[in-house]
């Protein structure tokens, strides 16, 4: 009698724990209507030059179709229109096509990041960008209400959250991601480099001097007309030499 009760008493406290949490499980519903990433960005009201990107590239499109299908979600870095006025002007007309879609890239990783789940990430993490040397990486610093991202050429701090729930995370920064394949080779880099022997590097001129891609919406109204010009007169006479010819 007085032993018996004496185990319920001790017994109860133990198991009603483990069922009440056992209770508050919540099943995940379904997956609504996809996600639309430009309207997050509209929202902020301060990324178009990323949204031009996103489009120019096309990697808004493919982020979409991502987003409707990957298990792992998605993390995107989205620079204001002040961090891309902070690059050294010129710079994003200096990058290739290929350069372009490799630099927005970059500023996506392939799961979905909250800032608690950055806290227990590994690094290096992989972003969605790769070239020659492989798949190109960030370094992520985390406490409980500051995340930094490093490149190995710049750190950058996430100023603001502006949406974060599974499948998409997106995070405002105040500076662009510089990948250390694409900017991490100029000279005048901050750190000193400690032992660097003159390397004589096979520069590859045929990709700068043609006049395609983004460069070549740079060239002044003039530039381009004077070029036409010469084209046109090139192609005039090379038609009277095949009628000279007829
Ligand atoms: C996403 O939002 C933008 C405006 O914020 C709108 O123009 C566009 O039609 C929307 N796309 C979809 C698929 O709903
Ligand atoms: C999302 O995926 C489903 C099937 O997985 C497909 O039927 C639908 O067309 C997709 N929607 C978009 C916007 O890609
Ligand atoms: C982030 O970087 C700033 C300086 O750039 C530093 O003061 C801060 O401690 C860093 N935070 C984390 C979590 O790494
Ligand atoms: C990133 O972190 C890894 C592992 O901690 C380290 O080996 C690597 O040097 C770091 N890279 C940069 C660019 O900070």
């Amino acid at each position: 009698m007085a032993p018996a009760h004496f185990l319920l008493l001790l017994l109860l406290p133990l198991a009603s724990p483990t069922l009440f949490a056992v209770a508050a499980t919540v099943a995940p519903g379904p997956t609504p209507a996809p996600l639309n990433l430009t309207g997050i960005l509209d929202k902020g009201g301060q990324y178009t030059t990323l949204l031009r990107l996103l489009k120019e590239t096309q990697v808004g499109q493919q982020l979409t179709s991502q987003l409707n299908s990957s298990f792992d979600g998605l993390t995107l870095f989205a620079p204001t229109d002040n961090a891309f006025s902070q690059l050294k002007p010129g710079t994003l007309n200096t990058l290739t096509a290929q350069q372009q879609v490799e630099l927005v890239l970059y500023h996506v990783l392939p799961r979905f990041y909250s800032l608690t789940t950055f806290q227990m990430a590994s690094n290096p993490l992989r972003t969605q960008a790769s070239g020659n040397n492989g798949v190109y990486t960030v370094n992520v610093t985390s406490t409980s209400n500051q995340v930094n991202v490093s490149t190995g050429v710049n750190q950058v701090v996430v100023s603001n959250v502006l949406h974060s729930d599974f499948p998409l995370a997106v995070y405002s920064l105040d500076n662009v991601l510089l990948p250390f394949d694409l900017f991490g080779v100029k000279p005048p880099a901050a750190a000193p480099a400690p032992d660097v022997a003159p390397k004589k590097k096979p520069k590859k001129a045929p990709a700068d001097s043609t006049a395609s891609g983004p460069a070549a919406a740079d060239a002044t109204a003039s530039g381009a007309g004077l070029k036409r010009i010469g084209w046109g007169f090139i192609a005039g006479v090379g038609f009277m030499g095949i009628m000279n010819l007829l």
